[in-house]
């Protein structure tokens, strides 16, 4: 009897200090400090490029960075919607390349802490909106933003002449030396600290973003009813805005995310119409092309607008390949399917794009462009080229 009250004891005692020893763990506070931001600006495919550089940045700065949700728009809601950032994303693949956590868990556990409402600082690099501060929380999705995470803030840092490009001039060093740690364990800036599209140095910071489980469920079960054999994924950006963008390319010969193809400094090429916005006639030549190539049984379409399954049905049948779409409509669940094609086609210029673009290229599958290389270069240069 005696000896089972001391084991109950003993077990007592066990699971407090087992379950102090997790609560201080999850409550260490890095002695290196915070970042946290508002991914303020464009929808996914350019959040995305700027979380990598925001990842960058925080590992260039070696502070852990705070995963900050997405920002959506949904028709007929005014102000955006925050999404956790674990409902797309794993956690664990990042925190092996560089420390993180997500906004929710820091806002609870340590924000009373070291960033409790008194020493709100918000972070730009000089005055917004012709007023004296940063306005942090003017306009959407700023202040829906921080409001989903009640904060407000008591002042304003500029942090000018001082940029992201962690990889040059020392400019990590610069940043400790004005903002130390120990002054300020937070930053928090009012717009990513990053550029777009992605620095080059970034790039390789993909391969840590991996799909969560609840994404890689759906991709495979999608994929599982398409028709047996190699799939080709492709991404026809064709809505009412993007037609609009395209008409300027001529004037912006790297518009965009088009570095992916045409190099960051245009050593490949310019933006054209046709790189934009593919016509139809170039679509379906450039698909018979990889079908015959990869022995494609069926096309995965994803689109903001024009999924052209009809049209594609017909010009494929008489390859027997058949076209497809997600229905109901999920652009996270298209953008892995895309990553999980055999052969990925993918527009240039877009945001949107050049995710799948890099996620296949961390694994090593296979993508090419629309229009590119513009036919009469094709004998200067393999179609697969993937710098
Ligand atoms: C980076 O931060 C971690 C965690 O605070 C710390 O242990 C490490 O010493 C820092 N590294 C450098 C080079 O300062």
């Amino acid at each position: 009897m005696a000896g089972e009250v001391w084991k109950i004891s003993g077990l007592i005692t066990l699971f407090l200090s087992f379950s102090t020893i997790l609560t201080e763990e999850i409550l260490d506070i890095d002695p290196s400090g915070y970042i946290l931001y508002c991914p303020c600006m464009g929808r996914f495919g350019n959040q995305a490029d700027h979380f990598l550089g925001s990842l960058g940045f925080a590992k260039g700065l070696n502070r852990t960075l705070v995963l900050p949700p997405w920002v959506e728009y949904k028709p007929g809601i005014s102000k955006s919607i925050q999404v956790p950032f674990d409902t797309y994303f794993k956690t664990e693949p990042l925190n092996t390349i560089h420390r993180v956590m997500t906004m929710e868990e820091f806002m609870k556990k340590l924000a009373p802490k070291i960033w409790p409402p008194e020493k709100r600082v918000a972070f730009c690099y000089m005055a917004r909106h012709n007023s004296e501060g940063c306005n942090a929380k003017e306009g959407n999705p700023f202040g829906p933003f921080w409001d989903t995470y009640d904060v407000d803030f008591v002042g304003s840092q500029f942090y000018k002449p001082l940029n992201y490009d962690v990889h040059h001039h020392d400019m990590a060093v610069k940043w400790n030396q004005e903002f130390p740690p120990s002054e300020w364990p937070v930053l928090a800036f009012v717009g990513a600290p990053a550029s777009f599209p992605v620095q080059k140095e970034n790039i390789y910071l993909h391969k840590y973003l991996q799909w969560s489980h609840s994404i890689e469920e759906q991709t495979w079960s999608f994929i599982k009813t398409l028709p047996k054999g190699p799939f080709i994924g492709v991404h026809l950006r064709n809505g009412i805005d993007w037609e609009r963008a395209c008409e300027h390319v001529e004037h912006s010969p790297n518009l965009f995310a088009a570095p992916q193809c045409l190099g960051y400094r245009n050593e490949h090429g310019v933006s054209t119409k046709d790189l934009c916005l593919p016509p139809e006639n170039l679509i379906i030549k450039q698909l018979k092309r990889v079908i015959k190539n990869i022995g494609a049984k069926s096309i995965f379409v994803a689109s903001d607008s024009d999924h052209m399954i009809d049209k594609l049905n017909e010009a494929l049948k008489r390859m027997k390949v058949t076209a497809h779409m997600l229905k109901p409509s999920n652009p996270h669940v298209d953008l892995a399917i895309l990553g999980r094609s055999n052969h990925f086609i993918a527009n240039c210029v877009s945001s949107f794009s050049a995710f799948a673009k890099r996620e296949r290229d961390a694994i090593g599958f296979p993508s090419s462009f629309w229009a590119f290389p513009p036919e009469k270069d094709k004998k200067k240069r393999p179609v697969h080229d993937e710098f």
